[in-house]
């Protein structure tokens, strides 16, 4: 499944390692130069409506995780009713473990994503615009914060913005920096972040759109997913349903190409653009060069850690939105999926995402506080053989009670662990079960 043409790495030749700083960065003038604000230039010409109602018929699915329609989220908004101002909070967390896709986008494009974000704010009537970005990527905050400038300056953004007058309306874009928590990511956990508050995610609903930053109306989306509106825009629907697949069980489509950052052990690790649907087998040995030093592939996490892992059998997974229901994980996630050899030992990465849940929690779910801390000490006893096959029906029971599925917790960080330590332990059952002693044993009387 090759790429006919890169969309959102257009103006990025090819993907370059290194240190960030040395790298080319896409200012206005290239931006402009290369056809960048056209599509701003052809939102501005259109009704909002028209260009939410084209978002919507495109169905771009979410880029940051759950895969939501974003035209219709945006549609959820409710009228504007004039008592204050309505947000849209650009999601570039990126703290999911392995997910690298978000900040390669404002490494090298900044613009791309600030056309994307201007074209959402007219099609939704937003009036703030917050970028909310991880709090390590110095760098890349420096970046936006320059190309922020650089889009006030040439009439995209403030009082005199909108393209210097075409529309009247205003929009303030401003970069927040997280203070670094994987939960701010989640979006209520994001909005409360913005607010000055502990990162701490709200019951839904009430949902962003209907009442969020502040109180009122609020969009949150994904860096990526708003990159992908302006080609969206100027280059039609049809177009982009020309790329990637159809559902195979009758539900939504993946359209699209979409950011994947690939890791662990291929020869060539990095961050492609690839066409929604492709094989993970094909993303590794076409994109990045194969299996380090020719090993086999034994496992993958799919999309970040949340998504649980691929076995041995599932190499040639399609890379869509319908890999969930496919291959037995939670979902595509952030498409960035980490390779695991023959030589890993799967207890160990286990237990090293457990580890990471457990101090990410925020600790508002007793199930996602106590539940998280539970598992990592049950791996911690199997990695070390100190378990019984008790312990890890224990650990299968302990994570599948946690999450929104299962109505147990306020957001989604649980279901991650859960599906990370459910999908593990069943794939690759014969390793943890070689790792733990028979329960009618007892401790004491074996043999260390
Ligand atoms: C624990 C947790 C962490 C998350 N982190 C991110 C993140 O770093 N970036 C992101 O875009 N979405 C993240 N999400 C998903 C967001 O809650 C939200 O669905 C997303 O930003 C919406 O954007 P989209 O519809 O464009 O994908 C996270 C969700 C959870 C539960
Ligand atoms: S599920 Fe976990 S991270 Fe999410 S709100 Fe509950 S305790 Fe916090």
């Amino acid at each position: 499944m090759k790429l006919t043409e890169p969309i959102l790495t257009k103006r990025i030749p090819s993907i370059p390692h290194g240190d960030p700083k040395d790298r080319h960065i896409v200012g206005y003038d290239e931006f402009v130069k290369t056809d960048g604000y056209q599509a701003l230039s052809k939102a501005l010409d259109m009704q909002p409506a028209q260009v939410l109602g084209t978002v919507k018929d495109a169905i771009l699915r979410g880029r940051g995780g759950a895969g939501f329609p974003a035209g219709l989220k945006w549609s959820f908004l409710p009228p504007q009713d004039g008592k204050g101002l309505r947000y849209l909070c650009v999601n570039c967390d990126e703290a999911e473990p392995g997910t690298f896709k978000d900040r390669l986008l404002v490494d090298f494009d900044p613009h791309l994503v600030l056309e994307g974000i201007a074209i959402a704010c007219w099609a939704c009537q937003l009036d703030v615009a917050y970028f909310f970005i991880r709090g390590e990527y110095h760098h890349q905050a420096r970046v936006m914060e320059r190309a922020i400038q650089e889009a006030y300056a040439a009439g995209i953004f403030g009082k005199q913005g909108m393209m210097a007058g075409k529309s009247k309306h205003a929009v303030e874009c401003y970069v927040h920096r997280s203070a670094g928590a994987y939960i701010c990511g989640e979006e209520t956990g994001l909005l409360e972040a913005i607010e000055g508050k502990r990162g701490w995610p709200r019951v839904k609903p009430p949902f962003p759109a209907v009442k969020g930053l502040f109180g009122r109306p609020t969009i949150v989306n994904n860096v990526e997913t708003l990159a992908a509106v302006p080609d969206i825009i100027s280059r039609g629907v049809a177009w982009w349903k020309s790329i990637g697949v159809e559902s195979s069980f009758g539900g939504m489509p993946s359209y699209g190409t979409k950011l994947m950052g690939v890791s662990g052990h291929v020869t060539r690790p990095g961050c492609f653009e690839a066409p929604l649907g492709i094989p993970l087998s094909e993303l590794v040995n076409e994109y990045c060069g194969g299996m380090r030093g020719g090993k086999k592939f034994k496992g993958a996490i799919a999309g970040g850690v949340s998504m649980g892992v691929l076995g041995t059998d599932q190499f040639d997974a399609a890379m869509d939105f319908d890999i969930g229901r496919r291959c037995d994980v939670l979902g595509l996630g952030t498409a960035c999926p980490t390779i695991f050899d023959e030589d890993t030992d799967m207890v160990a990465v286990a237990r090293n995402c457990a580890r990471f849940f457990m101090n990410e929690s925020c600790g508002q779910c007793t199930p996602c506080r106590e539940g998280s801390g539970w598992i990592h000490k049950l791996l911690t006893r199997i990695d070390r053989g100190d378990a019984t096959t008790a312990d890890l029906d224990l650990l299968v029971e302990i994570a599948s009670s946690m999450g929104l599925n299962e109505g147990t917790t306020i957001c989604g960080l649980a279901d991650g662990n859960n599906w990370l330590v459910r999908t593990i332990v069943k794939k690759f059952r014969g390793e943890f079960e070689r790792r733990v002693r028979p329960k009618f044993v007892p401790l004491h009387l074996t043999a260390r």
